[in-house]
């Protein structure tokens, strides 16, 4: 645990994992990742960005094998810590370095899938837009989207519910699933 209580981290990821104010925010709650992540059973996935490992638990235990690439070396070493404890690391390979990079994933080996939630997190400006288009998450939702659909089409990408359903109108053929938790739109899922 780092500076966060163990009870709000496993009401949200199911177990004494551990995270930080950062990593706690931006991890996607279990009961939306198990959900998600049976698309993904027997796959190969590529999944961007690893944050501290939650998602990558829940892909873990329905993929064949997950790739999972995380820029912050902090949040990186959670994730490692949290996929030991949920006794999947063999099923994990975690990849230090930047999505976007084009040399970093030609060394992915092979994928048939891809699961992508970049970080929306509010910029600090004092009018924060959750826009696709032009996108401000990091690294861009729309340039990564572009990106991996050239490796994939089989992809999933978790979008601000307060981003407008119109911006996905022009993109490939796709469905757009508006997640709820406890009766409150909390994501889109653009797969
Ligand atoms: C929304 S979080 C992922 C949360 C994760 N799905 C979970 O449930 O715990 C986004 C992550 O993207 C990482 N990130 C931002 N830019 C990146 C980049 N260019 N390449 C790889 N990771 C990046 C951030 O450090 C952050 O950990």
């Amino acid at each position: 645990m780092i500076n966060m209580e163990i009870l709000k981290i496993k009401e949200k990821f199911g177990d004494f994992y551990i995270a930080d104010e950062n990593t706690f925010k931006m991890g996607i709650d279990k009961r939306i990742t198990s959900i998600i992540s049976e698309r993904f059973k027997n796959k190969l996935v590529l999944e961007a960005c690893s944050g501290a490992g939650f998602t990558t638990i829940s892909l873990a235990v329905f993929a064949a094998h997950v790739y999972s690439i995380e820029i912050n070396q902090n949040h990186q070493q959670q994730a490692i810590k949290n996929i030991c404890k949920a006794g999947l690391s063999d099923k994990v390979n975690f990849i230090l370095g930047d999505v976007m990079n084009d040399k970093l994933l030609n060394n992915v080996p092979i994928i048939n899938s891809a699961f992508l939630d970049p970080d929306w997190a509010d910029t600090k400006r004092s009018i924060h837009t959750y826009r696709f288009k032009n996108s401000n998450t990091d690294p861009p939702a729309d340039i990564l989207l572009k990106t991996i659909l050239r490796l994939t089409k089989n992809v999933a990408l978790i979008l601000s519910p307060l981003v407008d359903a119109n911006e996905f109108i022009d993109i490939p053929l796709h469905e757009l699933q508006r997640i709820y938790l406890d009766s409150k739109h909390v994501l889109y899922c653009l797969s």
